[in-house]
């Protein structure tokens, strides 16, 4: 089975990909030779991803889902939340983004913080989305070099490291992307799409 993931986020798609069942197989914008970004407009990250959803299902008719994430902070009353990416301004450089964070919160006590993801399915017929949490707290400093985005300023809860400390198979048993894929594929094997 073919499905269409609605990013250009080749760092997304590895981690969608190291979870998806053998014989699935996920072609992303790239693939699909479109290279326009998709407006990241909506006020809420669940209308960003359905918009991300919706606007590839009318360009090719493909079923196709879509992952739209967060960054959550308590002291900051949630922020940069929908805003994440272009925290630190429209140039969407994680390092800008992360150095904004650590500085917002240089005099903060509370470093609490959640990773969000929704994903959203659609094809036309069926619209639906599925919520991945995890709570953990931001660092005061950046560690490591894998993944991406935010992840080497955050440490998921209970553990010592930050995400980007992580091999990926262990950034994925506390992910909010893993988290929400779980229950993406749960809700795939029920409609046997
Ligand atoms: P978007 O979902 O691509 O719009 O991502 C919003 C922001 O969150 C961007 O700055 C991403 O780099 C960051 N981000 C998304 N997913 C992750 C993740 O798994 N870890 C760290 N940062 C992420």
């Amino acid at each position: 089975m073919k499905i269409v993931f609605a990013s250009h986020n080749q760092k997304k798609a590895a981690e969608i990909r190291s979870v998806l069942p053998s014989g699935m197989i996920l072609l992303t914008l790239h693939d699909l030779e479109l290279h326009e970004e998709i407006p990241e407009d909506e006020p809420t990250i669940e209308g960003n991803s359905a918009f991300k959803a919706n606007w590839v299902l009318q360009r090719f008719g493909l079923p196709c889902f879509a992952d739209d994430t967060g960054l959550e902070v308590s002291a900051l009353n949630g922020a940069p939340g929908v805003h994440s990416a272009r925290y630190a301004g429209p140039a969407r450089s994680d390092d800008a983004n992360m150095d904004k964070l650590l500085r917002a919160l240089a005099n903060e006590s509370d470093r609490s913080a959640q990773f969000k993801t929704v994903m959203t399915y659609c094809d036309g017929e069926i619209e639906q989305q599925f919520t991945g949490l995890v709570k953990g707290v931001i660092a005061t400093e950046k560690l490591g070099a894998e993944g991406f985005g935010y992840d080497p300023i955050f440490v998921p809860e209970d553990q010592q490291l930050t995400f980007a400390q992580m091999p990926l198979a262990q950034k994925n048993l506390y992910s909010h992307r893993a988290r929400a894929m779980a229950q993406f594929l749960a809700f795939l094997k029920t409609k046997a799409l």
